[in-house]
């Protein structure tokens, strides 16, 4: 897939087909986003991928804050992948100091990239994400029993999409958000 196409045509997935993803395609798709850039490479990125029906109904049920919006979609998901990163790495070059004046963002700009590079991945093998923000990290950190060393930045739901592509979403113009100096 070409990769201006496999950017623009990613889209925010919710509507999945009851077929598995199996565990060779989603370990190939964690393959390429190690690929990610990192601070200092420490490469802080873990990836859970749940696709039992069980702890999927549970992360719907505990995870989300009882947002119905992300438990329609986590009630369909085939599986989910639970992005975490390990704490207190990114952003520091030797000892315990922050080597920069945006001290731990870092480590969150990590998985932010980790999971942009997981949904372009899926999308160039032809499996759906969606991404939620709207979760709950403690309550899903304990059903999936993630390290203490990790903490959970997002949901990725992901699966075989069910009818038509996702329509595009609209985007600003480029002159509102681009300057030049
Ligand atoms: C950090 C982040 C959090 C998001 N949280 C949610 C969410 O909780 N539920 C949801 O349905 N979509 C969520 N989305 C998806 C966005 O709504 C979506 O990316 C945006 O509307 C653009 O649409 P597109 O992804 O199809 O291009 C999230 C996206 C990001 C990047």
């Amino acid at each position: 897939m070409d990769a201006i196409e496999m950017i623009k045509e990613r889209r925010s997935v919710r509507k999945f087909k009851q077929e598995k993803v199996d565990r060779q395609t989603m370990t190939e798709i964690v393959e390429l986003s190690r690929w990610a850039p990192s601070w200092g490479n420490f490469q802080v990125a873990r990836y859970t991928l749940v696709d039992d029906r069980s702890v999927i109904e549970k992360l719907a049920t505990d995870g989300v804050d009882g947002f119905v919006y992300n438990i329609n979609t986590l009630k369909n998901a085939i599986g989910v992948a639970v992005l975490s990163f390990v704490k207190g790495k990114s952003g520091k070059l030797e000892g315990d100091d922050y080597a920069t004046s945006k001290a731990n963002v870092w480590e969150v700009f990590d998985a932010g990239i980790a999971c942009q590079t997981f949904t372009l991945a899926a999308h160039a093998k032809g499996v759906g994400t969606c991404v939620m923000g709207v979760i709950n990290d403690q309550s899903i950190s304990e059903i999936v029993g993630l390290p203490e060393e990790e903490t959970v930045a997002a949901l990725i739901v992901y699966g075989y999409e069910d009818g038509e592509h996702a329509k595009p979403t609209p985007r600003k113009k480029v002159a509102d958000i681009l300057r030049f100096v």
